[in-house]
């Protein structure tokens, strides 16, 4: 079965093909950054109208990377939400289209499911059940996965999600947008000066909470000379803070459900800091980690063609309606 997967929640344009049994046939991404980067974060209305003129050539690209017409297409899957409402229009409704001139079944896809499911693309897919830590601009998320479907949030972020205090970040330290690579690129150089504080790791739970470190960033750059130098030390230290913040909620997350695998997904994990430590951890917690590669940690089709195609195989798909779902929790999914 080949699967067509858009995705357009925010600031990516999508488009993949993947098949039931040969895997990723192919996938294209078109990046809306640098028209962002102007306004130092995404516009929405700019971010819909860029997705309608992208989709329709990217998802002919795609077709003929892999190949392929439009009659071997045999399913659609589009992130349906959480995400900016307008962008997830463009692409149910694109997606509703072609199915409906194709006669093909499509499936509305959960954006935060595509992410945890990345990691099935790998060549060292993660059997179920796993412990997944979601780390994107939305969402910080620590969920137990017994199957697809299948999921029981253990922790979550009260406030700022991990990608959301990374882009509040740059901006304080006027790096601009997309803030989590510049951070990220900024720390190397940075030394190990300040120490900021681990939110929420003295105390029993696997909720997290960002906004406080966010302020204890701003306070220490105010109170500082304002140079290159203060700026990449106070980087290196607040994407220390968070990755040890994360590292050690994930060991509580291991321990407590008695689980040895682990996934991280979503954009954080593209961080190199981040994907060290939590290797380093589950070593020594003789468990396994599992990340997507880092062109999937980011928003892309090819989860979302995955995590469709399995759910079309299940005989799931639904009716002609158009909707998206700007708030969606994950918990409400269907199993398969
Ligand atoms: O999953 P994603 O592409 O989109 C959402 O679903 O939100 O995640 C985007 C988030 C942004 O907050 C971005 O700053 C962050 O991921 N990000 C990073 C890195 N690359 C992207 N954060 C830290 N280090 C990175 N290398
Ligand atoms: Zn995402």
């Amino acid at each position: 079965m080949y699967v067509l997967g858009i995705e357009t929640s925010c600031d990516e344009t999508g488009v993949a093909i993947y098949h039931s049994e040969k895997g990723l046939i192919s996938d294209v991404l078109y990046s809306q950054v640098a028209m962002h980067s102007e306004y130092g974060g995404v516009v929405p209305e700019l971010a819909s109208r860029d997705h309608i003129r992208r989709v329709i050539p990217l998802i002919k690209q795609c077709l003929a990377h892999g190949h392929l017409s439009t009659s071997d297409i045999n399913g659609i899957a589009y992130t349906a939400g959480p995400g900016l409402m307008g962008a997830l229009l463009v692409g149910a409704t694109t997606a509703r289209s072609l199915a409906w001139t194709w006669q093909v079944p499509a499936i509305a896809v959960h954006h935060m499911e595509g992410h945890l499911l990345a990691p099935m693309l790998e060549e060292n897919p993660p059997a179920f059940p796993f412990v997944a830590l979601l780390i994107s601009g939305g969402h910080t998320l620590l969920v137990r996965v017994d199957g697809i479907g299948q999921y029981h949030t253990l922790g979550e972020s009260l406030d700022d999600a991990a990608g959301e205090a990374f882009d509040k970040t740059a901006k304080m330290l006027d790096l601009g947008y997309p803030g989590g690579p510049k951070v990220s690129a900024l720390a190397e150089l940075g030394q190990p000066r300040f120490v900021f504080p681990r939110p929420m790791t003295d105390r029993p739970g696997l909720d997290f909470s960002f906004s406080g470190l966010k302020t204890f960033t701003l306070n220490t750059f105010h109170n500082s000379d304002k140079t290159e130098q203060d700026k990449a030390d106070i980087a290196f230290a607040f994407q220390t803070a968070v990755s040890e913040t994360l590292t050690i909620k994930c060991r509580r997350a291991l321990q407590q459900t008695g689980l040895k695998r682990l996934v991280i997904a979503g954009g954080v994990s593209a961080n190199k800091q981040i994907r060290a430590a939590l290797l380093d951890m589950t070593a020594k917690e003789q468990a396994t980690v599992h990340f997507p590669r880092l062109k999937f940690c980011t928003d892309n089709g090819a989860m979302i063609a995955y995590a469709g195609c399995q759910r079309l195989l299940a005989g799931q798909h639904e009716s002609l309606e158009i909707f998206a779902k700007p708030r969606w929790a994950l918990e409400q999914l269907s199993p398969i």
